[in-house]
């Protein structure tokens, strides 16, 4: 059985400017290099991705973005196009982030018809899926996560899970130190692959599912040890240098 690659992204959120950039972009493009077994990314502001693409290109880090429009072109003011995003290199782009349902109102029908615009460009979706802490405690947690795959399967069927990748990231764990403990993770991370497999085994054992909430330097190596857990999507450690780099290392 092939061993999957694991992959570990930093979500840069709306942080950033070009000064931080350049020296964050530098130390990642220098220490990130001979991993074994990992790749790794980083998803700028949009603003941002032109400056990543120059600074990375022809280093072992890739770049995405945070969002895209469900249009391939239009009157469709502020938005972006997947194939805008190709032209400067974007080999990913996040959809369904938590803050994108929560803040922005994005529901499963809009996270899928990104998903099908990413997928028929050539991007590599990354689908984010994660209970509140609410959903958690009223035992709901793989129903909502079901509900947010099966919105995906029905646009795009299960063979599209095979170009993409999926991001477990539990609401209650984003942002608040709160990491969910590795057992928690790989029980979630079982059941979405159990779930994929219920469909298609191949592409079950193939999809990279990625863990993000709260990972740090100190709580990486634990998470990515485990079965099912392929890497972290990691937001506010992916802004410092050194922690992320720690988490990229912990990875292999
Ligand atoms: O997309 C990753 C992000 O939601 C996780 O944020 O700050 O808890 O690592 P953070």
């Amino acid at each position: 059985m092939a061993m999957r690659q694991k992959l570990v992204a930093g979500n840069w959120k709306m942080h950033g400017n070009l000064v931080d950039n350049q020296a964050l972009l530098l130390s990642l493009r220098t220490q990130l290099v001979g991993l074994r077994n990992v790749s790794c990314a980083v998803f700028p502001p949009a603003p941002y991705i032109p400056q990543a693409q120059h600074e990375l290109t022809g280093s072992a880090i890739a770049w995405g973005a945070q969002n895209v429009s469900k249009h391939a072109k239009g009157a469709f003011t502020g938005e972006v196009a997947a194939s805008m995003l190709l032209d400067f290199g974007c080999k990913y782009v996040l959809l369904g982030h938590s803050e994108r349902r929560a803040i922005f109102g994005e529901t499963d029908e809009m996270a899928a018809a990104k998903f099908m615009a990413a997928l028929t460009s050539g991007l590599t979706p990354v689908l984010c899926v994660g209970e509140t802490l609410d959903e958690r405690e009223s035992g709901c947690a793989e129903s909502v996560i079901a509900r947010q795959i099966d919105a995906i399967i029905e646009v795009a069927g299960v063979s599209a899970l095979a170009k993409a990748v999926v991001a477990y990231e539990p609401v209650w764990a984003i942002g608040t130190g709160k990491t969910a403990s590795p057992e928690q993770a790989q029980a979630i991370h079982a059941f979405i692959r159990q779930k994929i497999a219920g469909l298609d085994a191949g592409i079950a054992q193939g999809l990279m599912i990625l863990y993000g909430g709260s990972v740090k330097a100190a709580n990486a190596a634990e998470l990515f040890s485990q079965p099912d857990i392929d890497g972290g999507l990691i937001g506010g450690a992916s802004l410092v240098a050194d922690e992320f780099i720690a988490i990229c290392k912990a990875a292999q």
